[in-house]
């Protein structure tokens, strides 16, 4: 995937909270000559902190409420084909989207997860990394398919667990590394035939 005829491609983030790494894909990609313009941004929840980089950043909001799955990713797939998405990044983003979603959309949707995948898939991944007592751990840029936290790896970050960490220190170590992780990752899908 590439710009298309020089466009930039039209980018939507998925949050559900805080919204950190929405606000480094904003401050990365604002520049002149980025691939992409981020000009959407969905969150399931109305009070979601990241929400408030949508109005400081000029960038549309969409809200949605998981009621009904369903009719919920129907609205979302009609906001995206309305804004012409072409790229989908999940940061944060706490609900699963149905395979049917992802075989609709058509296009590539790219998530960021905060383990060195395959390993500890799914929620609380610093609490079970330090339970395990794993040397190493870190995030992981991926391709979104049908399985949880499965799809093809694009690029990974590793980082070093001290002696003593604790999950606060380490979600803030791996934190860090995922603001630099995930435009590197964008950047480097755009320009590969991924
Ligand atoms: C990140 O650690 C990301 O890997 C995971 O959820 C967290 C979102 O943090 N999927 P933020 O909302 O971007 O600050």
């Amino acid at each position: 995937m590439e710009k298309l005829n020089g466009k930039k491609i039209n980018t939507a983030v998925f949050i559900s909270g805080r919204g950190s790494n929405l606000k480094s894909l904003i401050s990365c990609f604002k520049k002149k000559n980025s691939p992409i313009l981020i000009n959407l941004i969905v969150s399931n929840k109305p009070n979601a902190k990241g929400l408030n980089y949508a109005k400081k950043s000029n960038i549309k909001k969409y809200v949605v409420n998981y009621k009904n799955k369903k009719i919920t990713e129907k609205k979302i797939l009609n906001k995206l084909f309305d804004s012409k998405i072409d790229l989908i990044c999940l940061a944060g983003f706490m609900k699963i989207l149905s395979s049917d979603f992802i075989k609709k959309f058509k296009k590539p949707i790219l998530n960021i997860h905060p383990s060195l995948l395959p390993k500890y898939k799914g929620l609380n991944t610093h609490k079970r990394v330090i339970e395990n007592r794993e040397k190493y751990s870190g995030s992981t840029v991926h391709l979104v398919n049908s399985k949880l936290d499965s799809g093809k790896i694009i690029l990974q970050k590793k980082v070093k667990i001290i002696k003593n960490e604790s999950e606060k220190s380490l979600e803030k170590k791996v934190l860090k590394a995922e603001h630099k992780l995930y435009p590197k990752a964008i950047k480097k899908f755009l320009s590969s035939s991924f």
